[in-house]
């Protein structure tokens, strides 16, 4: 007589083996399945645009400091640079723009830089390439979140999502420029476009710098040979701010300085940006085609605290989105970079700053929650 087999024991040593890869496989899935239920990290974009969105979740909800009143009615001359000038061949022209620029840079840390030669179809070429690099789907720009500060391309929400407490409303690219060139392969446009507009702000940038090295007493090439430029870092980050329903409750950007040298920010035609000054917060409302120019903490470390990086943070609106490219200009990674001998030492001056290479610095401010100088202030010399 036959044996009945029941038809899955009918393959002698199989079945147990299968049965515990199947169960190894199942308890992976689940525990990814897990890992996966956490609450993902939405783009702001994504949020922005969930139907009937009225209020904002507590994740963005950001208490005020009472005494930063924001003002911008007052009438504040925010310092021009006509770059014309500063490369001008007439040294009486020149040597006019270079006192302004270090008044602008003594006064403000912030100025707005005209007559640079930048064609504005290359501006709005840029705008234009990062709004649709925004306006890819989520899944394709998820290809391009990156992790490290030192990934060459990074697409994210925030500013440094996994350890911010509050959210901040944008979303942003950050690509790598210089010395290496970067560029994400979408939206098609975006290689060629950002490595023009690259080449062309970097030299903007480095006349600029010639020219603060000249206001601070220094020769000419002093940043440009000290930081080695040659090899200097140009970053590109394009920063999207989507419409909020509750602008006076979220923050677009967190007050910050920027830590390179020297930033070149372009807007669209929306406003966003405040600067602070004077112990306030001042509204920036460009001239067309112009750069809103910042200085970094390197300016401020380099000159010993002469020049002071300068606090700026963006608001955001109800109905506009706001896109902003900054072009920020930077030592070389491995350029040691300390207060100028020069303005150390006469009149009892101390060098307000230990000397670090420019990448451990970058390091150490992604390490840390974005608290307005705090990074600079940990490289800061104490007096004893
Ligand atoms: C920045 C920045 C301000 C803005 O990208 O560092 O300060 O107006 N942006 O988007
Ligand atoms: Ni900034």
């Amino acid at each position: 007589m036959q044996l009945q087999h029941h038809p899955y024991s009918s393959l002698p040593s199989l079945p147990s083996r299968t049965v515990s890869l199947f169960l190894y496989i199942s308890c992976l899935m689940a525990a990814i399945a897990q890992i996966d239920s956490r609450p993902k990290l939405t783009s702001v974009k994504a949020l922005a645009e969930r139907p009937g969105l009225s209020s904002i979740p507590s994740l963005y909800t950001f208490p005020r400091h009472p005494n930063e009143e924001v003002f911008s009615d007052t009438k504040e001359s925010i310092p021009i640079l006509d770059f014309s000038l500063l490369t001008s061949t007439d040294p009486h022209e020149r040597s006019k723009a270079i006192q302004e620029l270090a008044k602008a840079c003594q006064d403000w840390g912030f100025f707005m830089v005209t007559n640079h030669g930048v064609p504005e179809s290359m501006m709005k070429g840029i705008t234009a390439a990062c709004r649709e690099f925004f306006e890819l789907t989520e899944e394709e720009k998820a290809e391009f979140e990156g992790k490290h500060v030192l990934d060459p391309i990074r697409y994210g929400t925030s500013v440094n999502a996994s350890i911010d407490k509050v959210l901040c409303w944008r979303d942003y690219l950050k690509v790598f420029q210089h010395p290496e060139f970067h560029s994400p392969n979408k939206p098609p446009s975006f290689r060629e476009i950002s490595l023009e507009y690259g080449k062309r702000v970097r030299k903007v940038a480095r006349d600029i710098l010639r020219g603060i090295s000249e206001s601070l007493g220094l020769e000419e090439n002093y940043i440009e040979k000290a930081l080695n430029l040659e090899n200097g870092f140009q970053l590109l980050t394009a920063n999207l701010y989507p419409p909020c329903p509750q602008p006076e409750l979220a923050m677009g950007f967190l007050a910050h300085s920027d830590h390179g040298l020297l930033t070149l920010l372009i807007e669209n035609e929306i406003r966003g940006l405040q600067v602070h000054h004077n112990g306030k917060w001042v509204n920036i409302d460009p001239i067309p085609n112009s750069f809103l120019a910042n200085i970094g903490d390197h300016v401020e470390i380099l000159s010993n605290g002469k020049y002071q990086s300068v606090l700026h943070r963006a608001v955001v609106n109800t109905r506009d989105v706001r896109i902003s490219i900054a072009m920020q200009h930077a030592p070389a990674w491995d350029a040691v970079v300390s207060p100028a001998s020069k303005l150390v030492g006469d009149e009892g001056n101390l060098p307000a700053f230990r000397a670090m290479e420019y990448k451990e610095y970058l390091e150490l401010n992604q390490s840390s929650v974005l608290d307005r100088k705090s990074c600079l202030e940990r490289v800061r010399n104490r007096v004893i």
